[in-house]
């Protein structure tokens, strides 16, 4: 059965909502901030210079026990064990209880199980949907039954290849040049390019695709202003248009791509336009960024610490040993969230329902009790307890069979090519909260 190509647009705000937003944000930063100075380290991982370097909060979170209740509305956990529990506990979602999107106005109607959603759910405040990143079950456990196939690791393996020769371009054009920027010229293009092939994305659209998916990353963090909101809400619309023609392009002409399996579901009646298009859009935002991250993360880590990149160098066997390390030593998505469904008790603390918590998966790769000698990266540990960089439970990383492939692929290819690699400047941080790595690394080969 074949659905009607409609889409509806995301709901638009007038003044008056632009008015409101505009103060409920700078309240929200300025109280933050005035916690911050006063030593809440809840607060401190949102604002700089503490997330810059957000390593010292987290120990401090772990030396109390793990749980951090905060005045900023929200806790955070902070041990591996903790996280763990948190992450694998069904009291637990992304959503709040009655179903209603975390940051939905009172009177927004609630969708209960069973209800299929029809409409992006957008506002001002989360002018991203987030597909399967905000969907609690049963419409959680659906889609991505659905999506899971086509990220089978057997099925990713046939981008082995395509990541090698993408790669191999790239390192070749920067050879030529000896010196170039880590990031823009290979960690951000080798995931851009490999998530676009995947999609089916023609190559005409792949530079317009790229500036959504750095824009569309920067919602993960919230919306830091009006103008912010305003440019997500018209990145999303863009994308929207783009990924509805390739929908329509690939039931037409299908192919092998993520799109053209996804649509036999959308004619089966078991996904709708409006899951398929931002399912899509959530796989420009989860496997772009977050890959950057790992690549410039190891690379940085890998020269940062004596004798690491020489032991790459020697046997660039051991890259895939880097990736692991590096996702748990300095992970590229250092937290996520999730909210109580009903009372219950946590470490000791009461939590009501409703109430947030921060998991700060990367507080729990430098915890001791879980990784020994936790502070010191090296690329030969053998991981006895399991990172939780992808996460844990019903939201684990869907492409993580994919990043593992790309940053390997990277890291050995660069070792290969360039075993003289160095640094040749200043690097410059990222600024978020949730995904951290280098906006600029100049190297020199
Ligand atoms: C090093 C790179 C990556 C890291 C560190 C990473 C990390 C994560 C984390 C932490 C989550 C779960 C968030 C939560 O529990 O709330 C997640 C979910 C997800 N990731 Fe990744 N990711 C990476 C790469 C990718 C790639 C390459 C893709 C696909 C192209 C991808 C697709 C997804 C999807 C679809 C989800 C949602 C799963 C769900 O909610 O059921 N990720 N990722």
């Amino acid at each position: 059965m074949s659905r009607p190509m409609v889409l509806r647009s995301p709901r638009r705000g007038s003044l008056r909502d632009d008015l409101a937003l505009g103060g409920r944000i700078t309240a929200m930063r300025l109280g933050g901030l005035a916690f911050a100075l006063r030593g809440d380290p809840v607060a401190r991982l949102m604002h700089k210079p503490w997330r810059l370097d957000p390593y010292p909060t987290y120990a401090a979170i772990r030396a109390t026990g793990g749980l951090a209740r905060s005045r900023v509305g929200i806790s955070a956990v902070g041990t591996h064990a903790l996280c763990e529990q948190v992450l694998r506990d069904r009291r637990f979602g992304v959503r709040l209880a009655d179903g209603r999107p975390p940051f939905a106005p009172e009177d927004t109607e609630t969708k209960r199980s069973g209800a299929r959603p029809s409409e992006p759910e957008t506002s001002l405040l989360e002018p991203v949907d987030l597909s399967l990143l905000g969907l609690d079950a049963p419409d959680h456990t659906r889609l991505r039954r659905l999506a899971a196939p086509a990220f089978a690791p057997r099925r990713l393996e046939q981008y082995r290849g395509v990541a090698e020769q993408i790669t191999t371009g790239l390192l070749d054009d920067a050879a030529r040049r000896g010196r170039f920027d880590l990031v823009t010229d290979l960690a951000a293009p080798l995931p851009i390019t490999v998530i676009a092939r995947l999609l089916g994305i023609p190559t005409v659209d792949a530079d317009r695709f790229a500036r959504w998916g750095r824009a569309l990353a920067t919602a993960l963090d919230g919306v830091r202003s009006v103008a912010h909101a305003h440019e997500l809400a018209r990145t999303t619309a863009e994308a929207r248009v783009l990924f509805t023609e390739l929908v329509e392009r690939r039931r037409a002409d299908p192919g092998e791509d993520v799109v053209s399996q996804f649509v036999g579901a959308l004619d089966a009646g078991q996904m709708s336009l409006d899951e398929l298009v931002t399912l899509a859009q959530l796989l420009l935002v989860a496997g772009f960024e977050t890959t950057t991250n790992l690549v410039g993360n190891a690379v940085r880590a890998l020269q940062a610490t004596p004798g690491q990149w020489e032991a790459l160098v020697a046997d660039p066997s051991l890259a895939a040993g880097a990736v692991e390390e590096t996702l748990r030593y300095d992970p590229p998505v250092q937290l996520t969230a999730r909210i109580a469904h009903e009372d219950t008790e946590l470490a000791g603390a009461e939590f009501r329902r409703d109430w947030g918590v921060l998991v700060l998966v990367a507080a729990a790769g430098r915890d001791p009790e879980a990784h020994p000698d936790p502070d010191r990266f090296d690329l030969r540990r053998e991981q006895t307890t399991p990172h939780l960089a992808f996460s844990g439970g019903a939201h684990y990383c869907l492409g993580a069979a994919l990043a593992r492939l790309e940053g390997e692929v990277a890291l050995r290819l660069l070792a290969q090519r360039m075993p003289g690699l160095r640094a040749a400047g200043r690097v410059v941080p990222k600024t978020a909260t949730i995904l951290r790595g280098p906006r600029t690394f100049p190297v020199a080969a």
